[in-house]
């Protein structure tokens, strides 16, 4: 292999090129105008100039690693912009998808650091290896090195390549509090090439696995914070082998209604990625196809303020497919009270139960809902009840309680971002939200038996979190906070209104009020507002 340069390229055009993820790229590409050559004489031609032929067959580097889509297009990224690798829109989306299914990974191997690819924005991670996590994610997540599989001496050269390309990694992340460079080229390497092997039984069976395509109509349901619960169908045609055309209609609970339609691409036989037009909005779409191909499941944002979005759970609509039910709302019932029930679903028919404890009167009954009118005892046993009509079951559907015990602020880490909505990079928002719990059995809170009952109604409010922050009237300066618990920070940049003109970040904490009947319950959490995120790549 040729190092094209002896000095790492300038920060900024590496941070600029690879902001471009894959939302811009399946927008821009267009199979069906320019039909990309074959993907392997491609990858011969374009990568081949530098990764030579290895022994045993495959380039050098390219072919002893694994990864997820995003983390093939992130590669490719740092190929254009280190190297002076130039691939038009089309043909870089060729070679995402052509690595992405040949050297992919298996569900079970990114099902857990999916957060990372649906861009989670709030999730604090949990290491598999310790070690690892201290030597590593110090920089970045933990995520983006568990999202890939290497051999051993790949994940060593990868070690050299950090610097190689950064030589003053070392003091950068205050390495010098351990001998750094010993533990990540030497221990390392040997503990990822046998937890995170290039070769492993998962994957080399779902190769083997016959893709279902998700063509077909589907029932949708889903939440978006601050706008709630929606439910709709969405149908997807084919347009192009592992491409296909989408279109969705969203009902949400505050009455709210959109429809999405776009362009999308199924990697590795499950990776459902998708850029639509929804609300007058760009959206990506972050799913994975289950291996039976009945159930798309995952995130939805807008793609450079990952704030803004959902989460998406759909199943089979066509006639014939199994009946399956896919939420229940609202989700949660007090003892003693009756009240309306809806039961979303496909192909729902049969006799509705919904646990014990719980009595049901049909009120309305069609294929894809079923209304009906829930009383439960007043002295039933606190808990979650699978709630079932016919075949179809939904396990912890709905739950039982006596009084709301505690509530729970979300999202988990609170972080704003102060921006301009004008400028380069726009403002990122939270939406809180409060979700309500029943204590449980040991009637403690934050236990494993504890009964989330659902997102409630809350009265929001905003304070300064510390002393420093009071002596900067940082609750003043960093943002806003609605009626509705939408957080919009403040505008990026020195602020002249300020001590030391400094920009609008802010220490604060945020507090819900949640009407329990005649009781008030209560909750705080910090938020954290800070500057903007000039370098965010499509793995953080
Ligand atoms: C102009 C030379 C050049 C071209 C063209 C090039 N690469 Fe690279 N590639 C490099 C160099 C140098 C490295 C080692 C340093 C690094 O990782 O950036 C590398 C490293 C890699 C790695 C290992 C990165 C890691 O995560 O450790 C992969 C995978 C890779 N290239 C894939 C590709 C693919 C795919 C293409 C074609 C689409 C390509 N490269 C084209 C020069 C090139
Ligand atoms: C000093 C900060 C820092 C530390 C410590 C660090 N990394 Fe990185 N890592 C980076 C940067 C910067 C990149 C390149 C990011 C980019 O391309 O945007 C990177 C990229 C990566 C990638 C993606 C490579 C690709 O081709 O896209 C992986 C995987 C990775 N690092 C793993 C590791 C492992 C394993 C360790 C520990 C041995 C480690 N990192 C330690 C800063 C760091």
């Amino acid at each position: 292999m040729r190092l094209s340069r002896a000095f790492p390229t300038p920060a900024r055009p590496l941070a600029l090129s690879l902001a471009v993820a894959l939302a811009p790229l399946l927008a821009q590409a267009d199979p069906a105008a320019d039909p990309p050559a074959d993907a392997r004489a491609l990858l011969t031609t374009k990568c081949g100039a530098c990764h030579l032929p290895v022994e045993g067959g495959g380039l050098n580097r390219i072919d002893q690693s694994r990864r997820s889509p995003e983390g093939w297009d992130m590669t490719i990224g740092r190929m254009i912009a280190a190297h002076g690798l130039t691939l038009t829109a089309n043909e870089r989306l060729t070679l995402v998808k052509y690595l992405a299914d040949s050297h992919g990974l298996a569900p079970e191997e990114s099902a857990p650091r999916r957060y990372l690819l649906g861009r989670d924005f709030t999730r604090v991670e949990t290491p598999d290896d310790k070690l690892v996590a201290q030597t590593c994610a110090r920089c970045h997540s933990y995520g983006r090195i568990a999202l890939q599989r290497r051999t051993e001496d790949d994940w060593r050269k990868l070690a050299n390549f950090h610097v190689g390309q950064f030589p003053t990694i070392e003091i950068q992340q205050a390495g010098r509090d351990r001998n750094w460079w010993e533990i990540a080229s030497q221990q390392i390497p040997k503990r990822l090439g046998s937890r995170y092997a290039f070769e492993s039984e998962a994957w080399s069976d779902w190769l083997k696995h016959q893709v279902v395509a998700p063509t077909g109509s589907w029932r949708i349901t889903g939440h978006r914070p601050g706008w709630g619960f929606y439910e709709g169908v969405a149908t997807v045609a084919a347009d192009g082998t592992d491409h296909f055309k989408v279109s969705m209609q969203m009902n949400y609970a505050n009455g709210q209604q959109e429809t999405a339609e776009g362009k999308a691409v199924l990697f590795t036989g499950y990776e459902w990625r998708a850029t639509v037009r929804q609300g007058g909005q760009e959206i990506q779409q972050v799913f994975a196809l289950t291996a039976d191909g009945q159930t798309l499941k995952g995130r939805w944002f807008q793609p450079g303020i990952d704030s803004i979005g959902g989460t998406l759970e759909a199943v089979r609509a066509d006639a014939g497919s199994m009946a399956r039910l896919l939420a229940v709302q609202p989700a949660a019932i007090k003892a003693g009270t009756t009240q309306k029930v809806t039961l979303y679903g496909s192909n729902l028919k049969g006799e509705v139960a919904l646990g014990d404890g719980i009595s049901a009167k049909v009120l309305e009954s069609t294929a894809d809902k079923v209304v009906v009118e829930a009383t439960a005892a007043r002295g039933a046993e606190a808990g979650a009840r699978a709630v079932r009509v016919g075949s179809a079951k939904l396990a912890a559907g709905l739950a039982l309680y006596q009084t709301v015990d505690f509530i729970v602020i979300e999202p988990g880490q609170a972080m704003a971002r102060v921006g301009a909505n004008q400028g380069a990079m726009p403002k990122v928002p939270v939406q809180f939200e409060s979700v309500a719990y029943a204590y449980g059995p040991d009637g403690k809170p934050g236990t494993d038996d504890d009964i989330r009952l659902g997102y409630m109604p809350a009265t929001w409010s905003v304070d300064n979190a510390t002393p420093y922050a009071v002596s900067m009237n940082d609750v003043h300066f960093a943002g806003k906070l609605d009626a509705n618990g939408l957080f919009v920070p403040g505008e990026a940049g020195p602020n002249p209104q300020r001590k030391f003109h400094t920009n609008n970040a802010g220490d604060l904490e945020v507090t819900a009020v949640v009407q329990d009947g005649e009781r008030k319950v209560q909750a705080s959490k910090p938020l954290v507002v800070t500057v903007q995120r000039w370098n965010d790549p499509p793995v953080r």
